[in-house]
């Protein structure tokens, strides 16, 4: 019997929504709210009207490109959290709406877990036991995932999220929110030596740090005159160079190191700040060097999609892990 899974994402900016029928996708459609780049980041309120507004035409268009009816879905995935509660509510009770409608079981699904097995959508994926570097605009985590659904989160921030430093050095860039893409576009054009931040998290072990560099960016610009000025593109160009090298070198460092310590042959990285060019390029070469089979999601897996969802949802089906209507979301969810 095939199982056709629709998937639901509503936890920040993106209304999405995915089909998977068994291990392949058929569609994934994603509509990014652009209505925050004005305000510098995500306007919560703003975000659950943006989705209440896209969530139908959305899910419409997941189903006509992937050329089903919802008569033929099995279940209906959704994101349940971490992420913004109004947010959230909207992708769970439209999934629960939807389920009820069609007779069909609802499966709430963790937004972190969903980021893991982006890695999952296309051939080949890591294999278990394998240690995930999720890195997105809310959370950096190394997970040890050990088995599917079997996790242990083994490193963390303890402040910023990595995407978070990115949007925040961004925005004292005068940059548009998010500013992780243009930094990376900006970065190309710079010296990452020009300017020497301090590397985050200089305690070593597993945790990250991210506000120190922050700060010193606030106070690199102010010396200079620089703050709330519009930057000479040579100048913006080094400096997001210097600040994107000094981040990607501590990810890379740190998820090497915690996967020698764990002792597994596979690596994947997740999450918006995947689609990073140079933290692709140095993890893909730190990993042979050392050794390891490295994962990464093609670019439209790595910022919130619903094909993510969809993928755990399908796995969830197979298992009979379904959830009850009185499913809720949960904004501080853990893995
Ligand atoms: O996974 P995601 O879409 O949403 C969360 O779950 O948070 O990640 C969004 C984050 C934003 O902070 C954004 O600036 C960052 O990912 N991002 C990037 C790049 N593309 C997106 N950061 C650095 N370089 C990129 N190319
Ligand atoms: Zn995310």
């Amino acid at each position: 019997m095939s199982v056709t899974v629709l998937g639901i994402e509503s936890s920040c900016d993106e209304t999405s929504a995915a089909v998977m029928r068994d291990g392949a996708l058929l569609s994934n459609i994603i509509s990014s709210q652009l209505v925050h780049t004005q305000y510098g980041g995500v306007v919560p309120e703003l975000a659950s009207r943006a989705h209440q507004t896209m969530i139908v035409p959305v899910v419409n268009e997941a189903l006509s490109a992937a050329g089903v009816t919802k008569e033929t879905l099995s279940a209906v995935a959704v994101s349940r959290g971490p992420g913004l509660m109004g947010a959230l509510l909207v992708g769970v009770n439209f999934a629960k709406s939807y389920a009820y409608g069609l007779g069909v079981p609802v499966i709430g699904v963790n937004h972190m877990e969903g980021h893991i097995y982006s890695n999952f959508i296309d051939d080949p994926s890591p294999a278990f036991p394998f240690l995930n570097l999720t890195v997105s605009g809310g959370h950096t985590q190394l997970v040890l995932v050990r088995d599917e659904f079997d996790y242990e989160i083994v490193g963390e921030t303890m402040d910023d999220a990595a995407g978070e430093a990115f949007d925040k050095v961004g925005k004292m860039l005068g940059l548009e929110y998010p500013a992780g893409p243009l930094i990376d576009r900006w970065a190309k054009k710079g010296d990452p030596h020009a300017v020497r931040f301090p590397r985050p998290a200089a305690d070593g072990g597993n945790r990250f740090s991210f506000s120190g560099i922050k700060t010193s960016m606030l106070y690199h610009l102010r010396d200079r005159g620089l703050r709330g000025t519009v930057i000479p593109e040579p100048v913006l160009a080094d400096l997001c160079a210097s600040f994107q090298s000094t981040v990607v070198g501590v990810l890379v460092e740190r998820t090497l190191d915690a996967a020698r310590r764990a002792g597994v042959k596979d690596i994947a990285i997740a999450g918006g700040v995947a689609a990073n060019s140079e933290l692709r390029r140095r993890m893909t070469e730190g990993a042979a060097e050392a050794g390891f089979r490295l994962f990464i999601p093609a670019l439209p897996y790595c910022t919130d999609n619903a094909a993510m969802v969809a993928e755990v949802g399908r796995r969830k089906f197979v298992r009979g892990l379904f959830d009850t209507l009185q499913m809720t979301a949960t904004a501080n969810l853990e893995l």
